[in-house]
């Protein structure tokens, strides 16, 4: 005999599991759209299952509209996969699997246009994309790339000490027509040689335990030209408690530690940068200063 407590609970976990089984609809989708030689038959059983969820509305979506939404969706199987797959993992980032370092690097490329929109009504930023781009924890280079791509006169370090990851991310330059402008290596953030060089530093905090982010502050500071910005990004928090215990499992998993606005902010102020402000988004909070 099912309990009222299994009843309840059985029926929210089929509800998740048919809007999981929709996302990947929607997925299937839009990859058969950006993928040409698909076998027709196959495309047109997705298509239809599809229409019959959105109408027409996702044919009029342009491919980079497409490939936007083909990367959330992809993180958030690969994501939630590693969770569902490795719930007991000791906290940091450790993932090995190649799928999900990739489709990572893919979804984090989005964190440049980021920063171009940024650039946009911030002139010394927009400076700084025409000078020497320090990448923290570039992973498999997705945002260097993305960052070599778009800036053509910026230089990439990306620095790392994830071996599985810095073995993809060679690969990746290497087949990339930017290898003359991008260089990975490994090297601990917290050993970054203080010669001033950088004219944007990229600091994803929520792979870092809060130590860690003070000391690469401090080398960071030390390695920055005069007008260089530092980004530095968290996981935004929202007002919700449910979402918001899920983003402090999300940090914790990442490697790293809660760290409020109101502090990041004030860590880039101790060391004199100014300018500081925090641009707010549903993910990622991104606090900015500019070194004088
Ligand atoms: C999720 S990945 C970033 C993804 C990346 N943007 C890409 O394109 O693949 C975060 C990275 O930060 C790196 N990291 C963590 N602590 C670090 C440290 N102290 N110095 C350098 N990298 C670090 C991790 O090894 C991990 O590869």
């Amino acid at each position: 005999m099912d309990t009222p407590q299994f009843k309840s609970t059985e029926n929210e976990v089929q509800e998740l599991s048919r809007a999981v089984r929709k996302l990947a609809l929607i997925g299937a989708g839009l990859k058969n759209l950006n993928t040409p030689g698909v076998d027709p038959l196959a495309a047109q059983a997705v298509g239809e299952a599809v229409r019959k969820i959105f109408g027409d509305g996702i044919d009029t979506l342009d491919e980079s509209e497409r490939s936007t939404l083909i990367n959330v969706i992809n993180m958030g199987f690969a994501e939630a996969g590693e969770l569902l797959n490795n719930p007991g993992r000791s906290q940091g980032w450790q993932v090995t699997d190649p799928v999900l370092l990739q489709t990572q690097g893919r979804s984090s490329g989005q964190v440049f246009w980021r920063i171009r929109a940024l650039a946009v009504d911030r002139p010394l930023l927009q400076e700084a994309l025409q000078g020497r781009f320090l990448d923290v924890g570039t992973g498999v280079a997705g945002i260097a790339l993305e960052a070599a791509r778009t800036c053509p006169t910026l230089k990439i370090d990306g620095i790392d000490i994830w071996e599985p990851a810095l073995a993809l991310a060679h690969e990746n330059v290497k087949d990339s027509p930017y290898s003359d402008r991008i260089a990975i290596s490994k090297l601990d953030v917290t050993e970054l040689p203080e010669a001033p060089q950088y004219s944007l530093v990229w600091l994803p905090t929520m792979f870092m335990r809060r130590a860690v982010v003070e000391i690469a502050l401090d080398r960071i500071t030390a390695a920055l030209r005069p007008n260089a910005y530092v980004i530095a990004a968290r996981y935004t928090v929202p007002a919700a408690p449910e979402a918001a215990a899920f983003t402090a499992l999300r940090t914790f998993r990442s490697g790293g530690e809660p760290i409020a606005q109101a502090e990041m902010e004030d860590m880039l102020r101790r060391r004199g940068l100014v300018d500081v402000e925090s641009d707010v988004r549903p993910l990622a909070t991104f606090t900015l200063g500019r070194f004088e």
